[in-house]
């Protein structure tokens, strides 16, 4: 019989739901020791709040975040709210000996991340961020197969997220529904919001990222906002573009905007090494695109692996059905939970810790200072 292990869960927006669908299951599909169990809901609004926990099976809630943490019935903290609050709660979280589940980015800069990271590691807490991606089965193939050597000897590695939400300039900023276009509640516009992602991944399939050069722009400068009711000025970067060096000698190249017609969550990447290349696309995430130099000749060309095999060693797909049949977006959480639990189980720490968080975040910030300062900008 697994131990259950109550989950306090801050916030029921996009990400309290993806992470609560996650927790409830975990345990249907993955042995564990730990079974997550939905002890309580946080959020302001107790109606709110309420409504998500009779909802999702939350056998409680709460209107306060620091009432939660005095709670001895709970044993992890997941934080689901606007990047403003990640470092109080999170410090507050891991003084109260609680382990963290944190939503990403880590913090508002590197500054409050160096914190975190201290505080966590002074409790000794168990901590992971929500750089989910890194669990969906072709990816983590992806890294397998880099790992492997396989591709060789990276040169290239380039990757894009596109959404086109915001190019209406009447879309207001701030408030609950749109606090990622208030700087002060965000940090940062598509930079900390969806380039965060493509540098984890990219961190993690291809290793550190040395020094930056970076583009940002704001198209609309200026916009109401909606807890003022005032227009004001912009402070988010709507696109940013920057090629950078890997400390392993390769090149970088990676654009985001939330001005690009057409595309809704076009996250691509692509990795050009001296023995073959790897292509992923969010849209078709279950799939896998290689090229292998090494196929003969007549029959060389990129091939499509549909990442749902069993006894091809496909990650994570065993859990689920048979081989043929694919997974989606919801189930990277599902496997960031499973292997989180594995981790408590063991004693042993599972990435991204809020360290390795830290480590985007360094670029994040550097991505900004150098379009800021129209100079190539060293990360550490
Ligand atoms: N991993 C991913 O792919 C991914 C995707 C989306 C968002 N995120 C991250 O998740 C976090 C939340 O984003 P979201 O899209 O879920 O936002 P959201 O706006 O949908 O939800 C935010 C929640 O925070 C709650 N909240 C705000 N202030 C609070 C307070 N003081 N106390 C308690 N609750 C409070 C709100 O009530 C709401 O439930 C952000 O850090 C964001 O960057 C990550």
């Amino acid at each position: 019989m697994a131990k259950p292990l109550n989950i306090g869960m801050i916030g029921y927006g996009f990400m309290g739901r993806a992470h609560t669908n996650a927790y409830k299951r975990v345990s249907d599909f993955f042995s564990l020791e730990y079974r997550p169990v939905l002890k309580a809901a946080c959020a302001r609004d107790k109606e709110k709040v309420t409504a998500f926990a009779e909802n999702w099976g939350y056998e409680s809630v709460e209107t306060d975040w620091r009432k939660l943490l005095e709670r001895s019935d709970i044993d992890a903290v997941d934080i689901c709210v606007p990047n403003n609050l990640h470092k109080e709660m999170a410090i507050a979280a891991a003084e109260a000996g609680k382990m963290i589940l944190c939503e990403k980015p880590l913090a508002m800069n590197v500054a409050e991340g160096e914190e975190m990271c201290a505080a966590v590691e002074k409790a000794g807490v168990p901590n992971i961020v929500w750089y989910n991606y890194r669990r969906v089965p072709a990816v983590t193939l992806a890294k397998r197969l880099i790992d492997e050597g396989k591709l060789g000897r990276i040169f290239h590695y380039r990757a894009n997220f596109l959404q086109d939400w915001t190019i209406s300039a009447d879309v207001p900023q701030g408030g609950a529904a749109l606090w990622r276009l208030d700087v002060d509640a965000a940090g940062s516009g598509v930079t900390g919001d969806l380039l965060a992602h493509c540098i984890d991944t990219a961190i993690w399939l291809n290793g550190g990222i040395q020094d930056v050069n970076a583009m940002t722009e704001t198209f609309v400068k200026e916009r109401v906002h909606a807890l003022t009711g005032k227009v004001q000025k912009v402070g988010i970067d709507d696109a940013c573009a920057f090629l950078c060096h890997f400390q392993n000698g390769s090149l970088g190249l990676f654009e985001s905007t939330r001005y690009a017609r057409g595309h809704k969550a076009l996250y691509t990447l692509e990795i050009n090494g001296e023995n073959a290349s790897i292509a992923w696309d969010l849209h078709d995430l279950h799939r896998l695109s290689y090229f292998d130099h090494s196929d003969e000749g007549r029959l060389r060309g990129w091939r499509s692996i549909h990442v749902t095999d069993h006894g091809g060693d496909h990650p994570y797909m065993d859990k689920w059905w048979v081989p043929g049949l694919q997974i989606g977006y919801e189930h990277s959480f599902v496997h960031q939970v499973a292997d989180f639990l594995e981790g408590v189980a063991k004693g042993t720490p599972v990435g991204p810790t809020f360290r390795d968080a830290l480590e985007t975040q360094k670029v994040c910030d550097a991505v900004l200072q150098s379009a800021h300062s129209r100079q190539w900008v060293d990360v550490n």
